[in-house]
């Protein structure tokens, strides 16, 4: 008789084995200003260090095997705060694409795409993202989406009016699950902090997405919080209905 069931092995690298893993996982990275108000800190401290947990989470979503983790860094509505911090969390996007063809490249071949609505942003940014899509766009490993300027209702009209714009006069289910910026189904979404809500977020995708929520915040969100959600996740019974 074997000692450990498989669901609680690990591999070598102390990865745990997950039975079933969801196809796409959805990420809502919030808490970064109070993370730097207990310290203290300004804001931008706190979207500095999530910055960098966004990097090593992404990473590891591809190691696990994930097809697609998309990742909430900037909702449409987030231009309603201060210019100030604003600013900082634009400075930060720049300096993450800046190394973020060598930063992909060194992690388990994973693809990156931005998805979100593009006027707003800069077009020195625009061009550094269509610079990473563009390295990245052959890999096979995770396809890590960053949403910048997103939000899940203008992503649904930005998808009837490309199908408008085909022609169509009469939209199907079809026509926008095949318009939005992600696959049309998300299996699982995470969102620590402490707050249990959409915010915007995968509006579409989430029809039918079982939630994973934690008081952790964002910048204290680890691995292990990672294999948490994935380990509930594996336990849920999804019914779609039927
Ligand atoms: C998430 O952290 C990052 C963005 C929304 C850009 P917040 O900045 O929302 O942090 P809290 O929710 O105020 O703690
Ligand atoms: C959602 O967080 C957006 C991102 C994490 C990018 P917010 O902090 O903007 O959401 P609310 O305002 O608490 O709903
Ligand atoms: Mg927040």
């Amino acid at each position: 008789m074997a000692l450990f069931s498989k669901k609680n092995s690990t591999a070598q690298s102390g990865r745990p084995d997950f039975d079933i893993l969801p196809e796409h996982v959805g990420i809502i990275m919030d808490g970064n200003g109070r993370w730097a108000k207990k310290r203290g800190l300004p804001r931008s401290a706190g979207h500095k260090a999530g910055a960098e947990v966004f990097r090593n989470i992404s990473k590891e979503c591809g190691r696990l095997g994930i097809k697609h983790a998309t990742f909430y860094a900037f909702s449409t509505e987030n231009w309603r705060r201060p210019k100030e911090e604003v600013d900082a969390l634009m400075r930060l996007f720049k300096e993450y694409l800046l190394e973020a063809k060598a930063d992909i490249a060194a992690a388990e071949n994973n693809k990156l795409r931005f998805i979100g609505e593009r006027e707003g942003i800069s077009d020195e940014l625009l061009r550094l993202m269509d610079e990473a899509e563009e390295d990245t766009k052959n890999n096979t490993g995770c396809e890590i989406m960053l949403a910048v300027n997103y939000g899940g209702r203008q992503e649904i009209v930005s998808a009837v009016n490309k199908s408008l714009r085909e022609g169509k006069t009469q939209i199907t289910e079809q026509d926008i699950s095949d318009n939005i910026y992600t696959v049309p189904e998300c299996d699982l979404i995470i969102r620590p902090s402490g707050e249990e809500r959409l915010s915007n977020f995968l509006l579409w995708q989430a029809a039918y997405s079982e939630f994973w929520y934690s008081d952790v915040l964002w910048p204290d969100f680890t691995n292990e919080d990672l294999y948490s959600a994935l380990r509930e996740f594996e336990k849920r019974n999804r019914r779609f209905g039927g």
